[in-house]
């Protein structure tokens, strides 16, 4: 049997194949912007850049966490920078302010009838499962029941009822589908991550899942000889237990939900050769002692430095004339790597 082939450097180094796609990907998708609980209490906020929109999110009085667009009704100036918590949003070029509800609330020495009804616009957003998702062309189908079969393997881990302990933001020097690929194939482990991973994720134990059309991931299986990792929710079965499940809700959040810790990654694209990835660690309840949670920090750093460093190094490759599509590797390995390739060329003939 022929091997499927992967994409030609083409379409990882190209700027005009990027354009296209966050035109036609990324704006009409499903964005993870983070987890929930990274805005908890209302007042609570936090602000990126996603596809040249600048977002702010922030959790309201009544609880909903809405993202509006981060720019002054007035002349455009973002109103907030960063994260953090606040009553209201004071923009500093003239001083209007609005309320967590995105509404004006003033505008000095402005006449009442000029300012009436203003108020932050508003992006559509949706939660499932713990994570904040936003969908930039406002068009997207919605996104939970697309979802339903990852919520199936999903929901014995109890996602919701995990609690982010860490944060943190990096730029790579790697093409958003590159760092997505590498997320979802298991080939990789016992190479890149011998010290780090092997010894609980070895890729001989990996086993891919059906994706749908909204996700693709797999299961990576622990070795009879690894120490158990945690209990996590009751009702999670030992073979649950024993394993992590990885997924993509594509385009581009990742995420690695084992019984006792869940690691997201939201990747933001910036360029071609250019994506910033916003990562977090969450732990199931408050199993997690200080101790553990300070190893499994390093153990995740350590992890990501692996792949950055592989995914900057083989970027350069791909600048190539030579990086052709190469073979992907057999189903459980990098089947899921055709899944995303399904999703995002469905109905083209021609890729990349
Ligand atoms: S741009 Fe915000 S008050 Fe003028
Ligand atoms: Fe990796």
């Amino acid at each position: 049997m022929t091997a499927r082939a992967g994409l030609a450097g083409r379409a990882y180094a190209a700027r005009d194949v990027f354009e296209a796609e966050t035109a036609d990907v990324l704006r009409r998708g499903w964005l993870c912007i983070g987890r929930t609980d990274e805005i908890a209490a209302p007042g609570d906020y936090l602000t990126l850049d996603l596809c040249g929109e600048p977002l702010l999110t922030v959790r309201g009085d009544d609880g909903v966490a809405r993202v509006f667009a981060n720019l002054c009704r007035h002349r455009s100036s973002p109103v907030a920078e960063g994260s953090g918590h606040a009553r209201r949003f004071v923009c500093p070029y003239h001083a209007w302010s609005y309320g967590r509800d995105g509404a004006l609330l003033s505008a000095p020495r402005m006449p009442r009838e000029a300012i009436a009804d203003l108020c932050l616009p508003r992006h559509r957003a949706e939660e499932w499962r713990g994570f904040l998702y936003v969908n930039l062309d406002g068009a997207a189908p919605a996104l939970a029941p697309r979802l339903d079969a990852l919520a199936g393997r999903v929901d014995p881990y109890a996602p919701g009822d995990f609690r982010t302990f860490h944060t943190g933001e990096k730029v790579w020097a790697a093409n958003w589908k590159a760092v997505v690929e590498n997320f979802l194939e298991a080939y990789h482990l016992s190479v890149v991550h011998t010290k780090t991973l092997h010894d609980y994720t070895p890729t001989a134990l990996a086993r891919k899942f059906d994706g749908g059309g909204a996700f693709t991931g797999y299961c990576a299986n622990y070795p009879d000889r690894a120490a158990p990792r945690g209990r996590g929710a009751p009702g999670l079965s030992e073979a649950e237990r024993r394993r992590s499940t990885l997924f993509c809700v594509y385009p581009c959040h990742l995420v690695s939900q084992a019984a006792s810790l869940q690691a997201s990654f939201c990747l933001i694209p910036e360029g071609p050769g250019r994506t910033r990835v916003r990562w977090s660690l969450a732990s199931y309840g408050d199993e997690m002692d200080e101790a553990t949670k300070a190893q499994r920090i390093a153990l995740w750093s350590a992890v990501n430095e692996e792949d950055r460093a592989r995914l900057e190094a083989t970027q350069r490759g791909i600048a190539s004339r030579f990086a052709d599509a190469g073979p992907l590797a057999p189903e459980h390995l990098e089947g899921v790597i055709a899944d995303f390739h399904d999703f995002l060329y469905a109905g083209q003939e021609n890729r990349a």
